[in-house]
């Protein structure tokens, strides 16, 4: 008899979190979720829900102990608990570590330019360096990233950018979960080793975006153009200041007409399956623009 592997996943109540506790449950998994707040996580039965927050260093051995694989997402603590967290998987006796990277990350210099790039590839080398194995989901711009327009969609139908004709290829969450699930439970070392860029199927401006959430909610929507810097004041976060946000602005600038990745084929090649839509991502989530 198989025994079932143990997969411990960090941002397990997140966008992909939430995604891949229920593929690796299907796959007939153990899955360890961590969360700070297991009472509100919402997760399926069948899934052992531990309480953890990921900047805490000295907790984490003890959340990892006795896993098979562990799923990284920077989006738990940022690019310093990542490093921490993979230090107490290698003392944890964890074998294999799917990182959530991004496509930014280049491997060239490049990668030292902006700030995205820089946390994600300093994740990379720590992930490297551990000497586990390894598998870098480098996903390109997340589908769930046009949520930030909701408010306004809900309000009036009009999303401020400051390039509506900015180029992307949305990829939606499933698609990343499903790569990182295949990469999670592989036995025959195929994904071992391999950085791959997950993108959605097609490229898509902005304003296309806004118009296909547009049809998904059966409402007009429309994009106005506002100055880069009110773009990313707008951006600017708790843990991504305003800098940063300039900084990506200005690259999806330099993605009008010129597109910054080309779509990619790994969604296919690693699960079976075509990379889901921009289009069926945004009718699966109409209610959140509604
Ligand atoms: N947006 C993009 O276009 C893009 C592109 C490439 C790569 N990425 C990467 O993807 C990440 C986002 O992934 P996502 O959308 O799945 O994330 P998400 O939906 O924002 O989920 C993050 C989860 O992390 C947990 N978390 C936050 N702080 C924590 C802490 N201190 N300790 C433990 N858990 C914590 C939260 O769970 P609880 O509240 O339950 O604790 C939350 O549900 C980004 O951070 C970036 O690294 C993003």
């Amino acid at each position: 008899m198989k025994i079932a592997p143990t997969i411990v996943v960090t941002g397990a109540t997140g966008n992909i979190g939430r995604s891949l506790v229920g593929r690796l449950l299907a796959e007939g998994a153990a899955v360890r979720a961590l969360t700070r707040d297991p009472a509100r996580a919402g997760l399926p039965d069948g899934v052992e829900t531990l309480r953890a927050d990921l900047t805490d260093e000295a907790s984490l051995e003890p959340l990892l102990a006795g896993a098979d694989a562990l799923f990284l997402n920077l989006a738990a603590g940022g690019g310093q608990a990542a490093a921490a967290v993979t230090g107490a998987a290698v003392r944890a006796g964890i074998r294999r570590i799917v990182l959530n990277s991004s496509s930014s990350v280049t491997d060239t210099p490049a990668d030292e330019e902006n700030h995205i790039a820089r946390m994600h590839a300093g994740v990379e080398r720590a992930v490297r360096d551990s000497g586990l194995e390894w598998t870098f989901v480098r996903g390109a711009n997340y589908a769930t990233n046009t949520l930030a327009w909701a408010p306004s969609i809900r309000e009036s139908g009009v999303v401020r950018e400051a390039h509506p004709d900015a180029g992307g290829v949305p990829v939606h969450e499933g698609d990343l979960a499903d790569v990182a699930a295949v990469a999670l439970l592989d036995r025959t070392g195929a994904h071992l080793s391999r950085a791959y860029v997950v993108t959605g199927p097609e490229q898509k401006t902005m304003a296309e975006q806004v118009a296909e959430i547009g049809q998904a909610i059966g409402r007009p929507t429309r994009v106005e153009r506002i100055s880069e810097e009110a773009a990313a004041e707008a951006m600017a976060r708790p843990g991504f200041p305003k800098e940063a946000a300039l900084e990506l602005v200005r690259l999806f600038g330099r993605s009008v007409g010129a597109p910054l990745f080309p779509v990619s084929d790994a969604v296919e090649k690693v699960t079976g399956h075509p990379a889901r839509t921009f289009a069926q991502w945004a009718r699966e989530h109409a209610a959140d623009f509604s």
